[in-house]
């Protein structure tokens, strides 16, 4: 299974992807350059990414936490934290780039 991810210099990686792992941690896992400072717990809004339309239906609702903290960041509505997205197989080819600033 993979994730497909645009790097903030636009190059396309496509990592290795192991279901029940969060996709944040699945980026940083690779190398791909993504901030966490948080660890996961949606305080810092650094995981930032950005879904593609054709994957957005896919994923579940976000949480009024993972809401407010893109809110914060005056995230587009196309952006999720990748702490608070599970890989599953029916995410498989997820396909995201990073936004331009964490
Ligand atoms: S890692 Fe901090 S909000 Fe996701």
């Amino acid at each position: 299974m993979k994730i497909v991810v645009a790097d903030r210099d636009g190059v396309s990686h496509e990592l290795d992807a192991v279901e029940g792992w969060r996709v944040m941690e699945i980026v940083r896992a690779h190398g791909v350059k993504l901030g966490a400072e948080c660890g996961g717990s949606s305080v810092c809004g650094e995981c930032r990414v950005r879904v593609a339309p054709e994957w957005q239906s896919k994923l579940h609702e976000p949480r009024n936490e993972e809401l407010d903290r893109l809110d914060e960041h005056l995230a587009g509505d196309d952006e999720r934290l990748s702490c608070q997205l599970i890989f599953s197989e029916e995410l498989n080819g997820l396909t995201l780039s990073l936004p331009d600033a964490a």
